[in-house]
């Protein structure tokens, strides 16, 4: 759905988009044409990055690299480094935007920042539970466990070595890739059995390989019944962009009570630079994993990235700030439409596959008439190692109607093959 009034979320002319960021970086320190002698940072190598050339002066994204403003901190909690304060208004418009205006939190209620990308963000919210059981609840490291999908990303493992943290998958239903109360409920058993008391979950904005959507829920209604304490976070890495506005209901947002954190990923659906996953979480949460270390940082830092190119921020906010909120919904159901198009040609011709009507990824059930498409149409599979299940198509921007009519007349004819 489009609302019909965003708070932060406006559409600007491409003329007020370079205005607002030429004056960010205004506002920036400029290394080269001050006195400043003490910031351990500076503006790209001008023998390499030609931080004169006259392609910048129109350029709002190239400039915000040369000029390399480094957004270390999060910029939503109070202190910041002031040398960079221009730029890192934009990012704190950026997370308003992700948070009130996509996600349905309360205006200032939420802290955030441009992480890395969606594994980051991920591990950001499991560190900050982990550390708040233990301080909050006094828990013990072996008592904490993570609670996600068998459907769940792989960072849910990296999150689980790094933070120490055993990790519980809930089985899915193979046909509907949905997680049923009594599986959730086997899983809980299980984590009793092995100590835990504390539980962390990470529920499903669309899945890598599938698009699926967890129901948040069944997890809440099964750990309450169960008497444990759970802090939920929300993986809306592939999804974030595309979900809340396709589903008119959508409960993974800040106005479920049970969500306390969500990763958005811009360097997937919307199309910007790698190093764009967005970290959000509730405001009281950033604290759990502030680092008093790092004394050298005006406000402390609460990220796991540390140094971080405000660029990035910038590009982000660019692109949402020319699309507009309806903009970006039109955007949308373009992709919606061209899906519901794949899939009712899949339809007729009998395919079995999985989609999340809500989601623009296909998942097609492995078959040896589909093999020979496999690399043709870089068809990526469950699995490179094993033998693979399923291989997934993800219509993205550049995946028109047209090369979905090629990649259907050619399964056509493979399917005439094996039929003859
Ligand atoms: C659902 C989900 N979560 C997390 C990630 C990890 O994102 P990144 O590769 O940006 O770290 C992905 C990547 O595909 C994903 O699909």
């Amino acid at each position: 759905m489009t609302k019909a009034i965003y708070k932060y979320w406006k559409k600007l002319k491409s003329k007020q988009i370079r205005k607002r960021v030429f004056e960010a970086l205004e506002q920036n320190v400029d290394f080269q044409d001050n006195d400043l002698i003490g910031v351990p940072a500076s503006h790209l190598d001008p023998k390499v990055f030609y931080n004169d050339s006259p392609i910048l002066k129109d350029a709002p994204f190239l400039s915000s690299l040369v000029k390399n403003p480094n957004h270390i901190g999060c910029h939503t909690l109070g202190n910041s480094e002031p040398f960079f304060q221009g730029t890192q208004e934009i990012e704190r418009e950026l997370i308003n935007i992700c948070a009130v205006d996509i996600l349905g939190a309360e205006p200032e209620s939420c802290d955030g920042y441009v992480a890395s990308g969606g594994t980051e963000a991920n591990i950001q919210a499991i560190w900050i539970y982990r550390n708040f059981f233990r301080r909050e609840m006094g828990a013990k490291l072996e008592e904490i466990a993570i609670l996600t999908s068998s459907d769940a990303h792989y960072s849910m493992f990296k999150a689980s070595d790094i933070l120490h943290l055993d990790v519980e998958q809930v089985m899915i239903d193979e046909e509907t890739r949905a997680v049923s109360r009594e599986a959730i409920d086997q899983s809980i058993e299980n984590l009793r059995k092995k100590g835990k008391k504390y539980v962390i979950v990470v529920v499903n904005m669309m899945t890598t390989m599938f698009g699926s959507v967890d129901d948040p829920d069944i997890y809440a209604e099964a750990l309450n019944n169960a008497g444990f304490p759970f802090k939920m976070h929300a993986d809306g890495a592939y999804g974030g962009f595309l979900h809340p506005f396709m589903c008119e209901n959508n409960k993974l947002g800040f106005d479920n009570p049970d969500i306390s954190s969500v990763t958005l990923d811009a360097h997937k659906l919307v199309q910007a630079p790698y190093g764009t996953g967005i970290f959000l979480a509730r405001k009281g949460l950033m604290k759990y994993v502030l680092n008093e270390q790092a004394q050298y940082v005006k406000g402390l830092d609460a990220t796991l990235s540390g140094s971080r190119s405000g660029a990035n921020a910038i590009a982000v906010w660019m692109i949402l700030t020319t699309y507009g909120p309806h903009g970006w919904y039109e955007k949308n159901q373009m992709l919606m439409m061209r899906t519901n198009w794949l899939c009712d040609q899949l339809d007729e011709m009998g395919m079995e596959y999985y989609r999340n009507p809500h989601s623009n990824i296909v998942t097609l059930k492995a078959k040896d008439y589909l093999y020979p498409l496999v690399g043709r149409f870089g068809l990526v599979p469950d699995s490179h190692g094993n033998t693979a299940n399923w291989y997934k198509i993800v219509v993205m921007e550049h995946v028109t109607l047209d090369k979905l009519a090629l990649f259907l007349e050619e399964l056509r004819e493979e399917l005439v093959v094996k039929n003859t």
